[in-house]
């Protein structure tokens, strides 16, 4: 499946251009539970390609096969971002980042060391003049590969001003041409983040001709605002993600600071090449296949973002929009009205609307998709966009997995345990197995256990509803810890138990995959 361009042609501008480097394939995925299989990776890849990321960070190539794969497919396919791929400071990190981005048309190696006093001593034993010498040696190795090298001083806003000076100076003099300053535990403030930027930039010989980069994290909830200061102190390029998914509390949210560009032009004279109005349809697929939900609070992209409760908030809204908007919903991609239809809607209107949506599916994939809408149109009553799209993610999801829900009955109630049947497709086979339990949930996942045997603990269970309504489709997720790593699973529909155990498999499948890569027989179907 490929999605559809809804780009339209940016304004001519003299505003300085920001470089948006998005990292939620690489920075974003490393968050526990959030981890994407390779179609989700290839589907993400293609939305913010699309949308006009100018840096997408793909992965972390050396880290397992899944990485090095997901960055070379992503490098094969993707035709206008540039792809970067991530390194340590080795020469073996190095090689394996070029080789898995040979495939694309723009690559960037991006390579980092820690740079402050804690960091050298106690991560990496190693001495201040040897961390100088293997930043000289890392952008070297890699300009040996492309001409497009970014170098990272991790923990760089605590590490000592003079010590940073040298290592960027040693980094510009090997040949990086993007200098990345990340805040990585997230314990900078505006004020100080700015005066760091401007700092480097007065200070290092050579400043003048690379780019400055942000790399903001959220644990005081400054990512974005830091970000911001940094442009401001003269950084081009901004590091984010979608929904600012990231280690612990996350990133700097990509959604925020480009919409705190676009609205606040009079104090951040700057411009992005991102087309704003996809910035909805990006969070939802984020959300959903990394199964973190978006907090109905959350700025530009949650559900209440532009909704207006208060009677003196919606007369004001009535006589003027600009009253309590400082954003008109449309511009990022929120649909005035998302009815579409119902039952008697023919493939044509289903077609249009999945064009609509942002969504181009091969035959086989649209008529998939199509039986499932009209079935789901027998059971609810009126299908909104939302619908539409929980239903092809969820598609999407289940794209190359070993295992399949195929059916369950349940029985409940007030009259003792709880009983369920399932039956599941296991690499080609069914098997059915039932089982009791302490509600329908618990039996429902007790019965797939007994199929799919594995050691993983659940640590999570969440319900949402996709729309509004008693007929409104459940979405679930769950999350599944084995051995200290963990996954997330999410399953959609009107049958809150078939939702849940779309979510478990969904979480098994991807438990699978990850366990594949370290020992292939740990996790047996049986
Ligand atoms: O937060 C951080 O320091 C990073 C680097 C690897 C860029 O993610
Ligand atoms: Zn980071």
């Amino acid at each position: 499946m490929s999605e559809v361009s809804q780009s339209t042609p940016q304004p001519a501008s003299d505003k300085d251009r920001i470089l948006i480097f998005d990292t939620t394939l690489r920075d974003g995925e490393q968050s526990p539970g959030a981890s994407m299989t390779l179609e989700e990776k290839l589907q993400v890849a293609d939305i913010l390609d699309q949308m006009g990321v100018d840096i997408i960070e793909a992965g972390f190539p050396i880290a397992s096969d899944g990485d090095f794969e997901a960055v070379q497919q992503i490098a094969g396919r993707v035709k206008r971002s540039v792809i970067c791929g991530l390194s340590r400071a080795s020469a073996k990190d190095i090689d394996r980042a070029a080789e898995a981005l040979r495939p694309a048309e723009r690559r960037r190696i991006h390579t980092f060391i820690a740079t402050s006093p804690l960091h050298m001593k106690f991560k990496l034993n190693m001495t201040p003049e040897q961390v100088l010498q293997k930043v000289t040696d890392s952008v070297t190795r890699a300009r040996n590969h492309t001409d497009d090298v970014e170098w990272s001083a991790e923990d760089g806003t605590r590490t000592e001003h003079d010590f940073l000076c040298r290592c960027v100076e040693a980094a510009i003099k090997a040949g990086a041409g993007t200098i990345n300053i990340p805040d990585t535990v997230g314990y900078s403030v505006p004020e100080e983040y700015f005066a760091l930027i401007s700092m480097l930039r007065q200070r290092v010989p050579g400043a003048d001709d690379v780019i400055f980069s942000t790399h903001c994290h959220d644990d005081l909830g400054m990512a974005v605002a830091n970000s911001l200061a940094g442009i401001r102190a003269g950084a081009r390029q901004i590091e984010c993600t979608i929904n600012g998914l990231g280690e612990r509390a996350g990133n700097a949210a990509l959604e925020e600071i480009v919409m705190a560009i676009r609205t606040r032009g009079d104090v951040l004279p700057f411009d992005t090449g991102i087309d704003t109005r996809m910035l909805v349809r990006a969070s939802r697929m984020v959300s959903t296949v990394s199964a973190f939900p978006v907090q109905y609070n959350k700025a530009i992209v949650g559900k209440n973002a532009f909704a207006h409760e208060s009677g003196i908030h919606q007369d004001g809204m009535l006589k003027n929009a600009e009253t309590y908007e400082i954003m008109r919903p449309e511009d990022v991609g929120v649909s005035q009205t998302s009815l579409v239809m119902g039952k008697h809607s023919g493939r044509h209107a289903f077609r249009e609307k999945l064009v609509a949506l942002g969504y181009q599916l091969g035959e086989n994939a649209f008529e998939d998709a199509f039986k499932r809408f009209k079935d789901l149109a027998d059971r609810k009553k009126h299908v909104f966009d939302e619908d539409i799209e929980a239903l092809v993610e969820d598609e999407v999801a289940a794209a190359g997995e070993r295992i399949r829900m195929i059916a369950l009955t349940v029985i409940s109630g007030t009259g003792g345990a709880a009983r369920a049947t399932v039956t599941l497709d296991v690499d080609g086979r069914h098997e059915t197995r039932e089982s009791h339990g302490d509600g329908p949930v618990d039996a429902t996942f007790a019965a797939i256990r007994k199929i799919v045997e594995h050691g993983a603990d659940l640590m999570l269970y969440q319900v949402s509803a996709v729309t509004e309504g008693t007929d409104a489709q459940a979405e679930v997720s769950v999350r599944l810890e084995e051995n200290g790593k963990t996954v997330t699973g999410r399953g959609a529909d009107t049958d809150t138990m078939v939702a849940s155990a779309k979510a478990y498999v969904s979480g098994l499948n991807k438990l699978m995959t990850r366990r594949a890569k370290t020992a292939p027989e740990a996790l047996r179907a049986g």
